[in-house]
């Protein structure tokens, strides 16, 4: 292990630092490694209620792949490569508590995906986002042709697909790439925040909904209404719901009394 990832928990909280500054976070093969260890373990942790992703440094969340690792593959260990993060960034994408990007500035190709695969995406008005890989030669591999399309809508995502440009923090808000942007000294307060106030609610409910979002998404509206009443049917077996609405009812009537 080369400490390519540095990860801390507070609070039922958990920060993931991509951590390779020097190359402005690119993933290579080593840090993929890392990453699906790390996954694989926090996919197992039943106290965690958020995970907040960023990258190491001032300038980078994830300037995408390693070029220069790359430029030395095959054509079958690039393929391998690209089904490699593929399959780590939907482990990723599959953890059942909420994933935050903290997009702390470039976030290009693998960056762009590693983001798309997280549930929320707040980033610094620092920030930059793009798909540059057709400028490499080569498509997006860990995700980028089918996320971005899914997130932003296919003319959306062709025209950064198919001009590789990079566009600002405020333009990938405006496409809907991004979630929120905030002022670049204010953005890991601004994620905690939000993380902080996810983890105040009901665990197993949150959870629930992620995975209805998820499935529904994958399988189309009818499955998903369908998934959805089953976990709407399920969170009233749980404690925590019961104690939930009873609260509730003992201050509305503490207060009409
Ligand atoms: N893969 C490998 N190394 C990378 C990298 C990547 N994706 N992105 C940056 N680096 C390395 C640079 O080669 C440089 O190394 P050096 O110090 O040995 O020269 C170091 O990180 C710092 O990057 P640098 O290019 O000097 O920073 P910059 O501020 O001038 O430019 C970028 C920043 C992001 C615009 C530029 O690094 C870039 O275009 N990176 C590649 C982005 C890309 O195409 N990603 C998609 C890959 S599929």
């Amino acid at each position: 292990m080369e400490n390519l990832l540095l990860f801390t928990k507070e609070n039922s909280i958990g920060r993931l630092v991509i951590n390779r500054p020097d190359r402005l976070n690119a993933i290579n093969e080593a840090l993929l490694g890392e990453l699906e260890s790390l996954v694989d373990a926090l996919s197992g942790d039943a106290s965690l209620k958020v995970l907040i992703v960023t990258g190491a440094g001032e300038k980078a969340f994830v300037a995408g792949a390693d070029i220069a690792e790359m430029s030395r593959m095959s054509p079958a260990q690039a393929r391998a490569f690209a089904a490699r993060g593929q399959a780590v960034f939907a482990s990723l994408e599959s953890l059942p508590f909420p994933v935050i990007a903290q997009v702390n500035g470039y976030a290009l190709g693998g960056g762009c995906e590693l983001a798309m695969a997280c549930d929320i995406r707040i980033a610094s008005d620092k920030a930059r986002l793009g798909q540059p890989e057709v400028g490499l030669g080569i498509t997006a591999g860990f995700g980028g042709t089918q996320r971005l399309p899914r997130i932003i809508g296919r003319g959306r995502a062709s025209l950064m697909l198919f001009t590789g440009g990079a566009f600002t923090a405020e333009e990938a808000l405006a496409m809907g790439l991004i979630d929120k942007v905030v002022p670049h000294e204010q953005l890991g307060d601004e994620c905690t925040k939000f993380a902080e106030k996810i983890s105040k609610q009901d665990l197993f409910a949150v959870r629930q909904t992620k995975a209805c979002i998820r499935n529904g998404l994958e399988a189309g509206l009818s499955a998903g209404l369908s998934y959805e009443s089953q976990a709407f049917g399920l969170c009233f077996s749980e404690p925590g719901q019961q104690s939930l609405m009873q609260a509730f009812m003992e201050k509305s009537a503490k207060k009409s009394s």
